[in-house]
């Protein structure tokens, strides 16, 4: 089944999980970066994984509008949903659950928790001084949960 994983990135973590996720697909699935891809066709694709970030609490703004405008659309497929964020357990879930629609959550074949990375070399000023007062962070650091992504592969295909 030709599959298409949409995304959205802020500082490419969420770019970096979706390629790892596709070498563990079949080799019919095509990356879409939602800022940077042409207009995607829904309609040659069975099986779609949306996948984003949170920042400040919120998930990528262009995610969150390409799932309002294509909810119809994206009803009829294998659908999977994946999030990058630092939080875990009953926050991820909290942020999980206001990123995707119930209604895609209800059907959807996987969902996944890929962890996150704090990458300063990509933040602006703004966003370092957070990172560093709320997180206590001073440096990059990655907790890519890999093993996440192969689970969430492996759900996909079954
Ligand atoms: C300014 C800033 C705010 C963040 N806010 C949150 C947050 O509210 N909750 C959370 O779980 N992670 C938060 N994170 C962590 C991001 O989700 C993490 O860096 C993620 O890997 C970003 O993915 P991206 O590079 O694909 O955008 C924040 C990161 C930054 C830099």
């Amino acid at each position: 089944m030709d599959t298409a994983i949409i995304y959205a990135t802020k500082h490419g973590c969420t770019e970096k999980c979706s390629q790892t996720l596709a070498n563990e697909l079949p080799a019919n699935t095509q990356l879409f970066n939602l800022e940077t891809s042409d207009i995607i066709n829904i309609d040659n694709y069975e099986v779609i994984i949306l996948g984003g970030s949170i920042h400040a609490g919120m998930v990528n703004k262009t995610l969150k509008k390409y799932i309002e405008k294509n909810l119809a659309l994206l009803s009829d497929k294998k659908i999977g949903l994946f999030l990058c964020c630092m939080e875990e357990n009953d926050k991820a879930i909290e942020q999980f659950n206001n990123a995707f629609p119930e209604k895609l959550r209800n059907r959807a074949t996987a969902k996944g928790f890929f962890g996150g990375e704090f990458n300063f070399e990509k933040m602006n000023f703004i966003e370092k001084a957070i990172i560093k007062k709320i997180a206590h962070i001073e440096d990059s650091m990655s907790k890519i949960n890999y093993q996440n992504i192969k689970t969430f592969a492996t759900e996909m295909i079954k």
